[in-house]
């Protein structure tokens, strides 16, 4: 740890390891450094929170080691090792595999670093001091609703139209080992499973439990690769209404596989990348939901300014989310649906994009 030995909450054993633990800084900068592991580059959302994170971290006069990992959690493991072993006065963690990380975090936490769960939960390990992420049922739950409201089953204000299908549909998970695609899975199927029961909604393929759906490391190919196989087991006179996606990477790519048919699905995706919101403005991807990844980074800085102050950081939420080993205090913010109709005032009016960047 570079002189700032200044983590309140950690035990006083801790600090002592700390303050005898050599490192090969300077012992007269006391600048903080942060280490910011983030998942990966393939997914464009990823790309913003670094940029968002290290730029407001810097702005504060902050030393920031910023590292991606590729999808690949052993890859991570070592990223996160390196930023402990040179002095990390906190991580803030995007994780690949949410179950990966207790050994090096043990390590970390021996080392007096503060710990940060980015936008995915850590599972399993009690050295994870606070979760930065948003309200990821709710996100579920605009993603099923986007869907109905697609079909037509759901008019713009929630109510039901009385229409009676059956719509067929397909059901996509995200991967299995990250917490947030069972809660966005879960959230969604709160909202959709009335209407299957009913028989409203009809699962073409009749693969709808999680482990069923789940497309491990959020892999697009893979998605693409499973709507074509889905789509060539119909027999005639199945029409694919709709397709639950649960991000904007693997709507895409269920869209791509859909390209032979005659009309688009109705699919919903999240994150409002651009491809995706290009999509929705030529009328192609139904909806996604908006995350604000700067707003993200402004509630993980704080946290860390907090915690590097010794007080105690602002959080909404101290019950949710229980990752095993504890309930990690969270401040969890609010996601939006964006369709064709709204998606200028959410994203551009806000300053999140430029009319350029999606025109
Ligand atoms: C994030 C999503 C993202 C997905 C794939 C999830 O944990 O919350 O925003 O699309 O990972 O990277």
């Amino acid at each position: 740890m570079r002189a700032r030995a200044v983590v309140t909450f950690l035990a006083a054993g801790a600090l002592a390891l700390t303050a005898g633990c050599g490192t090969t800084q300077d012992a007269a900068d006391d600048t903080p450094l942060v280490g910011v592991a983030m998942p990966t580059v393939e997914q464009t959302r990823w790309v913003a929170d670094g940029d968002n994170l290290s730029a407001q971290f810097r702005s504060l006069g902050y030393d920031v080691d910023m590292q991606y990992a590729e999808d690949d959690a052993a890859v991570q493991v070592e990223q996160i090792r390196a930023m402990v072993d040179a002095g990390a006065d906190a991580l803030v963690i995007g994780s690949v595999d949410g179950t990966a990380l207790k050994g090096v975090l043990a390590e970390a936490h021996g080392a007096g670093i503060a710990v940060i769960s980015y936008d995915r939960l850590i599972r399993d390990s009690a050295d994870v001091d606070y979760y930065a992420s948003f309200d990821n049922w709710q996100v579920g739950v605009l993603q099923g609703t986007a869907l109905l409201r697609g079909l037509g089953v759901l008019d713009e204000s929630g109510a039901e139209t009385g229409r009676k299908g059956p719509f067929h549909i397909e059901v996509f998970a995200g991967s299995p080992d990250d917490n947030n695609a069972t809660v966005f899975y879960d959230g969604a199927m709160s909202v959709l499973r009335p209407y299957l029961d009913s028989g409203v909604l009809e699962v073409a393929s009749g693969q709808v439990e999680r482990e069923d759906v789940a497309i491990d490391g959020w892999d697009n190919a893979t998605a693409e690769q499973r709507m074509t196989s889905l789509l060539g087991s119909y027999g005639g006179g199945t029409k694919l209404d709709g397709v639950l996606a649960p991000n904007d990477g693997i709507a895409q790519a269920v869209i791509a596989a859909t390209g032979t048919l005659d009309d688009v699905p109705v699919v919903p995706g999240q994150d409002a990348e651009i491809p995706a919101v290009k999509s929705i403005a030529a009328g192609e991807q139904y909806a996604t939901v908006y995350k604000d990844t700067r707003q993200l980074a402004e509630v993980t800085v704080q946290i860390v300014e907090a915690l590097l102050a010794g007080g105690t950081p602002e959080v909404n939420d101290t019950t949710t989310y229980d990752n095993g080993a504890k309930v990690v205090p969270s401040y969890l913010l609010a996601p939006q649906s964006v369709t064709k109709d709204n998606y200028t005032k959410v994203l551009v009016d806000s300053g999140y994009y430029t009319a350029q960047e999606i025109g």
